[in-house]
């Protein structure tokens, strides 16, 4: 079922169930069926992708899974490498936020707080000559679900020993995320490094 509505001035396609949010999102933004900004949301995925082709595991109807979408060819090669950093920063600001706790970002761009993994980020670009035509940013980020098959991850319900809303959680990152588009549409190439570079889990330190 596809049920549509505007949440913090972004149409929100919601579904209950999906293969990947990302490739929901690539089909419509090939067939130029989808508007800048558009975000698909997800209770459950059958084949969630992560990075490095690892598979994206979310308990149905727990977890925030969703792709929002640009399709405004504003990036270059160049500039896509701040706008991947831009996107993580968002999605910590709104955990460091919503948890109170102090949350990082482990290279590439894995959210992490207490030293366990709390979201992930996949994002995937079609290029046309030397310019971005489309830009999807898959976010998959731990709400609700307790039990994970690893020891090091955790959720926003976990640190805060609560069940949290999903919706509010997506209306929170899409503010949080907004910021930080914001920032590369303007170019602002420095405070970007600067937060990002602030923000790195075990910064001088090798890890695996
Ligand atoms: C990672 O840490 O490996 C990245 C995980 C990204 C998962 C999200 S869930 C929503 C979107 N759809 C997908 O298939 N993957 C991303």
């Amino acid at each position: 079922m596809q049920n549509l509505q505007l949440i913090s001035g972004h149409s929100v396609i919601e579904l209950d169930t999906v293969d990947s949010t990302n490739n929901y999102a690539a089909n419509l933004a090939k067939s130029g069926q989808i508007g800048n900004g558009t975000v698909i949301l997800s209770a459950h995925q059958s084949h969630g992708r992560g990075q490095r082709g690892h598979i994206w595991q979310s308990d149905a109807g727990t977890n925030l899974l969703m792709s929002y979408v640009l399709t405004r060819p504003i990036f270059t090669h160049e500039t896509q490498f701040y706008l991947n950093k831009a996107v993580a920063l968002g999605v910590r600001d709104m955990v460091e936020k919503a948890s109170a706790k102090c949350c990082k970002i482990k290279w590439p761009n894995d959210i992490f707080c207490d030293g366990l993994k709390l979201g992930g980020i996949l994002i995937e670009n079609s290029w046309r000559a030397q310019t971005l035509s489309s830009c999807i940013i898959g976010i998959g980020l731990n709400v609700n679900q307790t039990e994970f098959d690893t020891l090091r991850a955790t959720s926003l319900a976990e640190i805060l020993g609560k069940e949290q809303d999903v919706k509010s959680c997506l209306r929170s990152i899409l503010e949080s995320l907004d910021v930080r588009l914001e920032q590369v549409a303007r170019k602002q190439w420095r405070q970007i490094a600067d937060a990002f570079g602030e923000c790195l889990y075990l910064k001088d330190q090798i890890t695996d």
